[in-house]
């Protein structure tokens, strides 16, 4: 059953269903297009199979080295950058528990998580290694290319740490790489230092790339059941597999996203009313924006958290330049509940929502906003999860997954490579002598 709605009341004085429905031929043309490989950038299409191709076996490595890594270690750090780090952060924060890290090792379901390798920060890396002083650690290497830098350097640093800890032999069972199956400076690392390796495939691009090893590892190592993850998207796989809009809402999300760009609504914000939905929406930044962004074109991908942002970015959603469109992200069912207690003397006021659960406000609070955004002429819809469980989340991904494959070639460029990434290392590399 679909985990996923998604609901466009709020689009209707913007588009009409004429409009929407017209773009259904293009839409069928090009979903049997990329099935036959005939898109741009038709030799990244290893993704669209994915779910259903993954062996058990697969499967069962994975979980087998994120148990040992599970046993050995109080302190998992995860290196990586853009797509070799974002899916695995965006699913470690939309399951686990919102202060994983802080737990007491009995509530606490494996190692505490880290991330490094997402930037250049020497205070960044010196306070990660202030904070794993005394703890048993663990790595896992992430590059595609195995040649990016921010990633290298936390590697060569935190290497060395663990080398001058453990020794060699000892850092050796306490690495893993996630790399290429020939090529990169980290395959060469991995080969002489005999680290364990996964692979990512050839054909699947960084930001296409959570639902393999990159992703996997780093996510069963969190205690996240990742056969659940891939049950999830092999769900949607199965029922995406069919061009028709109404039986698809990654193509229904799609089309509509790109028919309004065609009307100028250029910046897309995907709205969360969650903060579990934080990370998420920073994978659809990656996944979005460099898949689309290039040749002059393309949805600025945006994204805030609400309410919190309703205090800041509020005032500009409201009543700024009348560019954008919204996209609202919910989660219809929290872990847990929180019901809001009755004062008697009703000091702050708050008595008329006594007994109310903070879904059941957060919800009024959401509908509130949409309908106020509506009035302040932002087209929106609204995305919602049923749950913040494994399976909810493979269904998640692979519905950006295939909403934006199908939304960059509506928009008639190659979503699946990203030039421009390489204008700014140019320069950094000529900067610094390489
Ligand atoms: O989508 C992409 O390919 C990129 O954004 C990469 O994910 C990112 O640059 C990291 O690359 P790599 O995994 O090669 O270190």
């Amino acid at each position: 059953m679909s985990a996923i709605t998604l609901d466009l009341e709020n689009i209707k004085s913007f588009l009409s269903d004429e409009e929407i429905e017209s773009t259904q031929d293009d839409i069928t043309r090009i979903h049997e297009e990329i099935e036959k490989g005939n898109t741009p950038g038709s030799d990244f299409l290893g993704w669209l199979h994915l779910p259903g191709a993954i062996s058990d076996k697969l499967i069962d490595e994975i979980n087998g080295t994120a148990q040992k890594l599970r046993d050995n270690c109080n302190a998992f750090i995860s290196i990586g950058i853009g797509g070799s780090y974002l899916g695995a952060k965006a699913a470690v924060e939309f399951i686990n528990h919102s202060f994983h890290n802080q737990l007491s090792t009995q509530k606490r379901n494996g190692p505490e998580l880290f991330f490094a390798g997402q930037n250049i920060s020497s205070d960044y890396l010196a306070d990660l290694l202030d904070i794993i002083e005394e703890k048993e650690v663990c790595l896992n290497v992430i590059s595609k290319s195995g040649t990016t830098t921010e990633p290298a350097i936390a590697f060569r640093v935190l290497k060395n740490m663990m080398e001058k800890r453990y020794g060699k032999e000892g850092a050796r069972d306490r690495i893993t790489v996630t790399t290429d199956e020939a090529k990169g400076a980290l395959k060469t690392v991995a080969e002489e230092e005999g680290y364990e390796t996964f692979v990512i495939p050839d054909d699947v691009g960084g930001r296409y790339s959570v639902l393999t090893p990159v992703g996997l590892l780093p996510i069963a190592v969190a205690g996240i059941d990742i056969g659940e993850l891939i049950e999830g998207a092999r769900s949607f796989e199965k029922k995406t597999a069919n061009p028709d809009m109404k039986e698809n809402p990654a193509y229904l999300y799609a089309a509509v996203r790109n028919l309004l760009y065609r009307k100028g609504k250029t910046i897309e914000i995907l709205s969360s009313f969650h903060p579990s939905l934080h990370y998420i929406a920073e994978w659809w930044k990656q996944l979005a924006g460099e898949s689309e962004g290039k040749d002059q074109k393309g949805i600025f991908p945006a994204s805030v958290d609400l309410t919190t942002d309703l205090h800041s970015m509020g005032q500009w959603i409201q009543e700024g330049n009348r560019i954008i469109f919204e996209t609202f992200f919910t989660v219809e069912k929290s872990n847990r509940e929180i019901t809001i207690p009755r004062f008697d003397d009703d000091s702050d006021g708050l008595n008329y929502i006594a007994g109310k659960s903070l879904d059941f406000v957060n919800d009024k609070a959401y509908r509130g906003t949409a309908m106020a955004h509506l009035e302040g002429g932002v087209p929106n819809m609204t995305l919602t999860l049923k749950d913040r469980s494994p399976n909810t989340l493979g269904q998640l991904f692979y519905f950006f997954e295939k909403a934006i494959a199908l939304s960059g070639n509506l928009l008639g460029v190659n979503p699946f490579d990203q030039p421009g990434v390489e204008f700014y290392k140019k320069n950094m590399f000529k900067l610094l002598g390489k």
